[in-house]
């Protein structure tokens, strides 16, 4: 049996949400860690480490709502342009954090999939993120797509090249290639397309996460810097999610 989220520290309960207006998959670009530590005088790695607690306030105000899946950004393939110590702090940290929520993740029901590359990823970050993913596995609460190392355009690049090689050995004819067999190449292939973009910290690009997934996702940009958000600010990303028009191309 799983156990019910804890509520927010400040006892916060939910907006009543009709059903469909609730995003099925939720996409966040975790931003802003840097200038909160700077706006405080400290390194920027306290900026990292206080952001944490906000991912995982996230994920049981996203259970509480019934969010589906929700993938978090926590290194893109251009965060190796950071300091040498910036990265090797990143990857730490990210090896460490993943290890330390395992538990309470798969306490609340949370299926938790590594989404991103191995090309130059710390083997002890693929570790844990493996082991996390087998604890995991049966789970279907919500589903944490962790996004490590994770590259809009190296992934598909990836799926293109893997397809290449399957058209190669005859496996596959270039005349079925489709939108939906191409999606099968990709890294998470069930991985649903995203319904509502977040990113906090004010700035408003995509920084390469999800392209594929998001073509028809709804955007929300939070002025907020990471650290400083918690379930409280999701919850009004997804009221104002509920006022957008989604038409899809209709008319
Ligand atoms: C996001 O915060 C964390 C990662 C990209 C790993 P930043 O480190 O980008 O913080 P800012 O944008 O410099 O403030
Ligand atoms: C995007 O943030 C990557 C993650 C949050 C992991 P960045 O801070 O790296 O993005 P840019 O450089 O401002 O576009
Ligand atoms: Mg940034």
């Amino acid at each position: 049996m799983n156990r019910p989220p804890k509520p927010h520290r400040s006892g916060a309960r939910p907006p009543k949400f009709s059903p469909e207006k609730i995003p099925g998959h939720i996409a966040v670009v975790m931003d802003g860690n840097g200038r909160w530590a700077q706006e405080r005088g400290l390194p920027r790695t306290a900026g990292h480490e206080a952001g944490e607690a906000a991912l995982f306030d996230l994920v049981e105000g996203a259970i509480e709502i019934g969010v589906q899946e929700l993938s978090a950004y926590a290194f893109s393939t251009e965060n190796w342009r950071r300091s040498p110590d910036e990265v090797k702090f990143l990857m730490g940290f990210n090896r460490d954090v993943i290890r330390r929520r395992r538990d309470e993740m798969n306490e609340l029901g949370v299926k938790v999939r590594w989404v991103g590359r191995p090309k130059r990823l710390w083997k002890s970050v693929i570790k844990e993120l493996e082991i996390a993913e087998e604890l995991t596995q049966t789970n279907q609460v919500l589903t944490l797509n962790m996004c490590v190392n994770y590259g809009g355009r190296a992934e598909i690049v990836d799926a293109a090249t893997a397809l290449a090689h399957a058209v190669q050995l005859g496996e596959v004819s270039p005349a079925e290639v489709n939108e939906k067999l191409f999606q099968s190449y990709l890294d998470e292939p069930t991985m649903r397309d995203v319904d509502l973009f977040l990113r906090s910290s004010g700035e408003m690009r995509t920084s390469n996460f999800l392209p594929w997934q998001s073509v028809y996702a709804e955007f929300v940009f939070m002025d907020v810097l990471w650290p400083d958000v918690d379930r409280r600010v999701l919850w009004r990303a997804v009221e104002e999610y509920g006022r957008r028009d989604r038409r899809f191309g209709k008319a």
